[in-house]
């Protein structure tokens, strides 16, 4: 058995933008997703980052099979997902589950969440006669640290953190081996998106459970992946052991992301070195030429950055760059221009 679970190979989502009365033209293409390679090994917890709009949700989705590639293929357990179809694509499916940002917007109101649960066994066939069914549902709360009432409550009567509970528990009803949780802690208060992160620790740990995690804020995966991916206009831009991607961020825009975020410690804040990136993100229907991230980068060497895109290459096990100068500016040789890249101190 091989130990990557998902893999994501040359994978392209690419939207076409229709105009005309009747939307038949194709004007042109959202490139969202843009030539992705990336591997999510069995039991680990693969994070995701970037900002709005780079294409995370669209690539969580396509794995899943929720959106077609327009080329490059998802490997889910050595089986290529387009060869299937009908019945084993189905039973494919159960396997994995998606958590969403806002469960209020995935939880249907008007149902109550034993009806919510019980729809999830059903639709896997695991629902197994009425007694059974009530013990599964009572493990499932119990599991995501809800009370046995709440079966019979609605998700409106529930705080933010209890409906990602909610949601948590449906995604567990058909036992899946992978989740895919898109921004599960984004809509809830600070104090509570550190229990909902550990709840999923927990059960991770308790269910041997894949994840993909995806976030807009490094700070959100730090602790809970084991690696984590940054993604730019639709490309993975650096891929790391979470440790060495926060302690030796080597692409720029990584060291950028990362400069954003306060340090609790004052003397440590004032050394803190602050990247500030210049000009708007890029529309993904129009992305820059060569480097995706030239317009924006305060180290862009003339032409080669502009007219050649950086492939993602491996600068040691484990960790790759997609950036030309990734070791050069790690060592100095290439420094940014001054007032772009500071130390406070
Ligand atoms: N079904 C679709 N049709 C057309 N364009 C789409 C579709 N889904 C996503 N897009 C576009 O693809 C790009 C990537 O979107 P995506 O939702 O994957 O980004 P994201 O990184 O998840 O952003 P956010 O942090 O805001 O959730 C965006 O420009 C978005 O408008
Ligand atoms: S390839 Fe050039 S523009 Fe792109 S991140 Fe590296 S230095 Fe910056
Ligand atoms: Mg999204």
């Amino acid at each position: 058995m091989s130990d990557v679970l998902v893999d994501v190979d040359g994978l392209k989502v690419h939207f076409p933008i229709k105009r005309g009365i009747v939307h038949d033209r194709t004007v042109g293409y959202v490139y969202a997703v843009d030539g992705v390679d990336l591997a999510i090994r069995r039991g680990e917890t693969y994070g995701l980052v970037g900002e709005s709009g780079c294409g995370k949700s669209t690539l969580g989705r396509a794995v899943l099979r929720l959106s077609e590639p327009t080329a490059g293929r998802v490997v889910f357990d050595g089986t290529d997902l387009a060869q299937l179809s009908g019945e084993p694509l189905r039973r494919m499916r159960r396997r994995m589950q998606m958590v969403f940002q806002d469960p209020l917007s995935s939880l249907d109101p008007r149902q109550s969440v034993q009806s919510l649960l019980v729809e999830g066994l059903r639709a896997h066939e695991l629902d197994r006669g009425a007694e059974a069914t009530a013990a599964r549902l009572r493990e499932l709360l119990d599991v995501v640290g809800l009370p046995a009432n709440a079966l019979r409550r609605y998700p409106h009567e529930f705080s933010g953190g209890q409906r990602q509970r909610i949601g948590i528990a449906r995604a567990l009803t058909v036992e899946p081996d992978l989740i895919v949780a898109d921004e599960p802690v984004s809509a809830l208060d600070v104090s509570v998106q550190a229990q909902v992160l550990n709840l999923l620790e927990d059960l991770q740990a308790q269910f041997g459970l894949t994840y993909l995690v995806i976030a807009h804020d490094l700070a959100v995966v730090r602790h809970i992946a084991d690696r984590v991916g940054v993604m730019y206009l639709g490309g993975i831009v650096e891929e790391a052991d979470a440790d060495a991607l926060y302690t030796e961020p080597r692409h720029p825009y990584t060291r950028a992301l990362l400069s954003a975020i306060p340090v609790p410690d004052p003397e440590v804040e004032d050394r803190r070195e602050q990247i500030l990136l210049t000009g708007d993100l890029p529309s993904p229907a129009a992305p820059p030429s060569g480097c995706r991230f030239h317009t924006r980068c305060p180290w862009r060497q003339p032409s080669r950055c502009d007219t050649e895109r950086p492939p993602l290459r491996e600068i040691r096990p484990g960790h790759r760059v997609a950036c030309h100068y990734a070791e050069d500016i790690a060592a100095g040789r290439i420094t940014a221009p001054t007032g772009l890249s500071a130390s406070r101190g």
